[in-house]
Protein backbone atom coordinates (compact mmCIF):
# COMPACT_ATOMS: atom_id res chain seq x y z
CA UNK A 1 0.00 0.00 0.00
CA UNK A 2 1.59 3.44 -0.87
CA UNK A 3 1.30 6.14 1.47
CA UNK A 4 1.43 9.71 -0.08
CA UNK A 5 2.32 12.72 1.65
CA UNK A 6 2.91 15.18 -1.43
CA UNK A 7 0.59 15.76 -3.68
CA UNK A 8 2.94 16.00 -6.61
CA UNK A 9 3.22 12.85 -5.49
CA UNK A 10 0.31 11.34 -5.57
CA UNK A 11 -0.96 13.31 -8.66
CA UNK A 12 1.84 11.33 -11.00
CA UNK A 13 0.91 7.78 -8.84
CA UNK A 14 -2.90 7.92 -9.98
CA UNK A 15 -1.94 9.76 -13.11
CA UNK A 16 -0.19 6.58 -13.96
CA UNK A 17 -3.24 4.51 -12.99
CA UNK A 18 -5.60 6.34 -15.13
CA UNK A 19 -2.98 6.10 -18.12
CA UNK A 20 -3.85 2.62 -18.22
CA UNK A 21 -7.38 3.52 -18.57
CA UNK A 22 -8.54 2.52 -14.66
CA UNK A 23 -10.70 3.98 -12.94
CA UNK A 24 -10.18 5.77 -9.40
CA UNK A 25 -12.31 6.66 -6.58
CA UNK A 26 -11.81 9.06 -3.86
CA UNK A 27 -12.93 8.44 0.26
CA UNK A 28 -12.04 11.67 1.79
CA UNK A 29 -11.79 11.20 5.47
CA UNK A 30 -10.41 13.07 8.74
CA UNK A 31 -8.68 9.66 10.13
CA UNK A 32 -9.91 7.65 13.34
CA UNK A 33 -11.08 4.97 10.27
CA UNK A 34 -14.07 2.70 11.65
CA UNK A 35 -16.46 0.39 9.92
CA UNK A 36 -18.22 3.39 8.33
CA UNK A 37 -14.91 4.66 6.73
CA UNK A 38 -14.33 0.76 5.83
CA UNK A 39 -18.01 0.50 4.19
CA UNK A 40 -17.33 3.65 1.86
CA UNK A 41 -14.07 2.26 1.31
CA UNK A 42 -14.89 -1.12 0.41
CA UNK A 43 -17.90 -0.01 -1.94
CA UNK A 44 -15.35 2.43 -3.84
CA UNK A 45 -13.41 -0.47 -4.09
CA UNK A 46 -15.97 -2.63 -6.05
CA UNK A 47 -16.61 0.15 -8.71
CA UNK A 48 -12.99 1.33 -9.26
CA UNK A 49 -9.40 0.02 -9.86
CA UNK A 50 -7.80 2.29 -7.57
CA UNK A 51 -9.44 4.16 -4.19
CA UNK A 52 -7.22 6.98 -2.81
CA UNK A 53 -7.95 7.48 0.96
CA UNK A 54 -7.17 10.85 2.03
CA UNK A 55 -6.70 11.16 5.97
CA UNK A 56 -5.99 14.73 7.03
CA UNK A 57 -7.93 16.70 9.93
CA UNK A 58 -9.21 19.88 8.29
CA UNK A 59 -8.63 22.90 10.46
CA UNK A 60 -10.84 25.13 8.26
CA UNK A 61 -14.15 23.07 8.50
CA UNK A 62 -14.26 23.44 12.35
CA UNK A 63 -15.39 26.23 14.84
CA UNK A 64 -14.33 25.92 17.86
CA UNK A 65 -10.21 25.02 18.59
CA UNK A 66 -11.01 22.71 20.96
CA UNK A 67 -12.61 20.79 19.20
CA UNK A 68 -9.99 20.45 16.68
CA UNK A 69 -7.48 19.79 19.42
CA UNK A 70 -9.16 16.80 20.86
CA UNK A 71 -10.36 15.37 17.64
CA UNK A 72 -9.18 12.16 17.80
CA UNK A 73 -6.20 11.04 15.65
CA UNK A 74 -4.10 7.79 15.20
CA UNK A 75 -2.75 7.53 11.74
CA UNK A 76 -0.30 4.16 12.36
CA UNK A 77 -3.54 2.12 13.54
CA UNK A 78 -5.74 3.70 10.32
CA UNK A 79 -2.75 2.67 7.71
CA UNK A 80 -2.93 -0.83 9.39
CA UNK A 81 -6.42 -1.35 9.30
CA UNK A 82 -6.18 0.25 5.52
CA UNK A 83 -3.39 -2.49 4.77
CA UNK A 84 -5.65 -5.21 5.82
CA UNK A 85 -8.23 -4.33 3.24
CA UNK A 86 -6.94 -4.12 0.12
CA UNK A 87 -3.51 -3.96 -2.26
CA UNK A 88 -6.09 -1.02 -4.52
CA UNK A 89 -5.83 1.39 -1.38
CA UNK A 90 -3.34 4.44 -1.64
CA UNK A 91 -3.95 6.82 1.40
CA UNK A 92 -2.66 10.46 1.28
CA UNK A 93 -1.88 12.02 4.38
CA UNK A 94 -0.90 16.28 3.54
CA UNK A 95 0.08 18.33 6.00
CA UNK A 96 -2.27 21.37 6.01
CA UNK A 97 -0.05 23.79 4.11
CA UNK A 98 0.78 22.20 1.58
CA UNK A 99 -2.83 21.26 0.55
CA UNK A 100 -3.61 24.62 0.85
CA UNK A 101 -0.62 26.18 -1.01
CA UNK A 102 0.31 28.06 2.15
CA UNK A 103 -3.18 29.60 2.74
CA UNK A 104 -5.06 28.01 5.30
CA UNK A 105 -8.44 29.34 5.11
CA UNK A 106 -11.98 28.88 3.08
CA UNK A 107 -12.99 29.91 -0.03
CA UNK A 108 -16.90 31.36 0.04
CA UNK A 109 -19.58 29.31 -1.27
CA UNK A 110 -22.97 29.33 -2.79
CA UNK A 111 -25.44 26.66 -1.61
CA UNK A 112 -28.15 27.96 -1.97
CA UNK A 113 -29.53 28.08 1.42
CA UNK A 114 -28.62 24.36 2.23
CA UNK A 115 -25.92 25.99 4.27
CA UNK A 116 -27.82 27.91 6.32
CA UNK A 117 -30.22 25.31 8.48
CA UNK A 118 -29.12 22.45 10.64
CA UNK A 119 -25.47 22.87 11.32
CA UNK A 120 -24.31 25.67 9.15
CA UNK A 121 -27.02 27.47 11.87
CA UNK A 122 -24.92 25.58 14.76
CA UNK A 123 -21.53 25.63 12.93
CA UNK A 124 -20.36 29.14 11.89
CA UNK A 125 -18.22 28.38 8.48
CA UNK A 126 -17.89 24.76 8.69
CA UNK A 127 -19.23 24.06 5.27
CA UNK A 128 -17.40 26.51 3.52
CA UNK A 129 -14.07 24.80 5.48
CA UNK A 130 -15.82 21.48 4.02
CA UNK A 131 -16.08 22.81 -0.11
CA UNK A 132 -13.00 24.19 0.28
CA UNK A 133 -11.10 20.83 1.47
CA UNK A 134 -13.48 18.57 -0.81
CA UNK A 135 -12.45 20.69 -3.79
CA UNK A 136 -9.28 20.77 -3.27
CA UNK A 137 -9.13 17.21 -2.96
CA UNK A 138 -11.10 16.40 -6.06
CA UNK A 139 -9.14 18.36 -8.17
CA UNK A 140 -5.80 17.18 -7.10
CA UNK A 141 -7.55 13.44 -7.04
CA UNK A 142 -9.28 13.78 -10.13
CA UNK A 143 -11.30 10.39 -9.44
CA UNK A 144 -14.33 9.19 -11.02
CA UNK A 145 -16.38 9.02 -8.11
CA UNK A 146 -16.09 9.94 -4.55
CA UNK A 147 -17.95 8.45 -1.58
CA UNK A 148 -19.16 10.26 1.51
CA UNK A 149 -21.34 9.07 4.33
CA UNK A 150 -25.31 9.99 4.62
CA UNK A 151 -24.05 10.77 8.53
CA UNK A 152 -23.30 13.90 7.40
CA UNK A 153 -25.99 13.81 5.07
CA UNK A 154 -26.07 17.69 5.23
CA UNK A 155 -22.55 17.73 4.16
CA UNK A 156 -23.41 15.18 1.37
CA UNK A 157 -25.60 17.41 -0.39
CA UNK A 158 -23.42 20.30 0.11
CA UNK A 159 -20.85 18.53 -1.94
CA UNK A 160 -23.62 17.69 -4.79
CA UNK A 161 -24.21 21.10 -4.80
CA UNK A 162 -21.09 22.46 -5.26
CA UNK A 163 -20.09 19.95 -8.02
CA UNK A 164 -22.81 20.88 -9.87
CA UNK A 165 -22.64 24.40 -9.83
CA UNK A 166 -19.10 24.31 -10.57
CA UNK A 167 -19.85 21.99 -13.45
CA UNK A 168 -16.98 19.74 -11.62
CA UNK A 169 -16.86 15.67 -13.72
CA UNK A 170 -16.72 13.52 -10.62
CA UNK A 171 -19.46 11.48 -9.50
CA UNK A 172 -20.38 11.50 -5.49
CA UNK A 173 -21.47 8.88 -3.76
CA UNK A 174 -23.78 8.65 -0.74
CA UNK A 175 -23.07 5.43 1.43
CA UNK A 176 -25.59 4.46 3.91
CA UNK A 177 -25.06 4.97 7.88
CA UNK A 178 -22.78 2.02 9.82
CA UNK A 179 -24.18 1.69 12.80
CA UNK A 180 -22.72 0.19 16.63
CA UNK A 181 -24.74 -3.29 18.07
CA UNK A 182 -26.87 -0.22 20.42
CA UNK A 183 -28.08 1.81 17.16
CA UNK A 184 -25.73 4.72 17.63
CA UNK A 185 -24.16 6.12 14.24
CA UNK A 186 -20.68 5.38 13.38
CA UNK A 187 -18.43 8.23 13.94
CA UNK A 188 -14.87 8.95 14.92
CA UNK A 189 -16.40 11.49 17.52
CA UNK A 190 -17.72 8.12 19.52
CA UNK A 191 -14.15 7.27 20.18
CA UNK A 192 -14.73 10.15 22.68
CA UNK A 193 -17.52 8.76 24.81
CA UNK A 194 -17.38 7.30 28.29
CA UNK A 195 -18.05 3.31 27.80
CA UNK A 196 -21.39 3.78 29.24
CA UNK A 197 -22.52 6.30 27.43
CA UNK A 198 -21.30 5.30 24.57
CA UNK A 199 -23.92 2.05 24.89
CA UNK A 200 -26.96 4.69 25.92
CA UNK A 201 -26.64 6.45 22.67
CA UNK A 202 -28.89 3.98 20.97
CA UNK A 203 -31.05 6.35 22.65
CA UNK A 204 -30.83 8.92 19.82
CA UNK A 205 -31.43 6.33 17.29
CA UNK A 206 -34.38 4.84 18.75
CA UNK A 207 -35.86 8.42 19.47
CA UNK A 208 -35.40 8.59 15.42
CA UNK A 209 -37.12 5.78 14.49
CA UNK A 210 -39.87 6.36 17.21
CA UNK A 211 -40.22 9.83 14.82
CA UNK A 212 -40.47 7.43 12.20
CA UNK A 213 -43.09 5.45 13.19
CA UNK A 214 -45.26 8.74 14.18
CA UNK A 215 -44.61 10.60 10.81
CA UNK A 216 -47.89 8.85 9.33
CA UNK A 217 -49.94 10.25 11.66
CA UNK A 218 -48.57 12.81 13.64
CA UNK A 219 -47.65 16.69 12.38
CA UNK A 220 -43.83 17.67 12.13
CA UNK A 221 -44.82 19.93 15.54
CA UNK A 222 -45.76 17.35 17.66
CA UNK A 223 -43.03 15.07 16.72
CA UNK A 224 -40.37 17.46 17.29
CA UNK A 225 -42.63 18.66 21.02
CA UNK A 226 -42.30 14.61 22.11
CA UNK A 227 -38.58 14.05 20.81
CA UNK A 228 -37.78 17.63 22.73
CA UNK A 229 -39.78 15.85 25.66
CA UNK A 230 -37.51 12.82 25.59
CA UNK A 231 -34.28 14.47 26.06
CA UNK A 232 -35.92 16.84 28.62
CA UNK A 233 -36.64 13.88 30.86
CA UNK A 234 -33.29 12.10 29.57
CA UNK A 235 -30.15 13.51 31.63
CA UNK A 236 -27.14 12.20 29.65
CA UNK A 237 -28.02 13.97 26.01
CA UNK A 238 -29.14 17.68 25.73
CA UNK A 239 -30.34 17.87 22.23
CA UNK A 240 -29.17 21.11 20.23
CA UNK A 241 -31.88 20.43 17.52
CA UNK A 242 -34.39 17.92 15.96
CA UNK A 243 -35.69 18.72 12.44
CA UNK A 244 -37.98 17.43 10.18
CA UNK A 245 -36.55 18.42 6.21
CA UNK A 246 -37.09 17.84 2.55
CA UNK A 247 -33.96 15.56 2.06
CA UNK A 248 -33.47 17.49 -1.20
CA UNK A 249 -33.86 21.44 -0.42
CA UNK A 250 -33.34 20.82 3.61
CA UNK A 251 -35.73 23.21 4.64
CA UNK A 252 -37.97 22.12 7.61
CA UNK A 253 -40.96 20.89 6.35
CA UNK A 254 -44.27 23.15 6.75
CA UNK A 255 -46.92 20.99 5.09
CA UNK A 256 -46.12 16.77 3.88
CA UNK A 257 -46.44 16.32 0.24
CA UNK A 258 -46.92 13.58 -1.31
CA UNK A 259 -43.59 12.56 -3.89
CA UNK A 260 -41.50 14.59 -1.28
CA UNK A 261 -38.71 12.86 0.81
CA UNK A 262 -38.16 13.72 4.17
CA UNK A 263 -35.36 13.44 6.99
CA UNK A 264 -35.35 13.72 10.80
CA UNK A 265 -31.98 15.23 11.67
CA UNK A 266 -31.13 15.77 15.00
CA UNK A 267 -27.53 17.05 16.95
CA UNK A 268 -27.26 15.46 20.15
CA UNK A 269 -24.77 16.84 23.08
CA UNK A 270 -23.48 13.57 25.82
CA UNK A 271 -20.77 16.00 28.17
CA UNK A 272 -18.35 17.95 25.46
CA UNK A 273 -18.83 15.61 22.34
CA UNK A 274 -21.27 16.77 19.75
CA UNK A 275 -23.39 13.78 18.28
CA UNK A 276 -25.43 14.01 14.70
CA UNK A 277 -27.77 11.21 13.12
CA UNK A 278 -30.39 11.63 10.23
CA UNK A 279 -32.87 8.71 9.38
CA UNK A 280 -35.19 8.96 6.18
CA UNK A 281 -38.62 9.21 7.29
CA UNK A 282 -40.58 8.17 4.11
O1 LIG B 1 -16.80 13.94 6.64
C1 LIG B 1 -15.64 14.18 6.91
O2 LIG B 1 -14.90 13.37 7.52
C2 LIG B 1 -15.03 15.50 6.48
O3 LIG B 1 -15.95 16.51 6.59
C3 LIG B 1 -14.39 15.45 5.08
C4 LIG B 1 -15.44 15.18 4.01
C5 LIG B 1 -13.33 14.39 5.04
C6 LIG B 1 -13.76 16.80 4.74
O4 LIG B 1 -12.75 17.12 5.65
Amino acid sequence: MHVFDHKKDLISFVQETKNKNRTVGLVPTMGALHQGHLSLIEGALKQNDLVVVSIFVNPTQFDKKDDLEKYPRNLEYDLQQLKRVSNDIVVFTPLAEEIYNGNVQSQSYEFDGLDKVMEGEFRAGHFDGVGTIVELFLKIVSPNRAYFGEKDFQQLQIIRKMVETKELPYEIIGCPIEREPHGLAMSSRNERLPKTTREQAGFIYETLESARAKFGTESAKEIADWVTFQFDKNPVFDLEYFEIADEDTLTPIIKKQEKRKYRAFIAVYADDVRLIDNLRLN
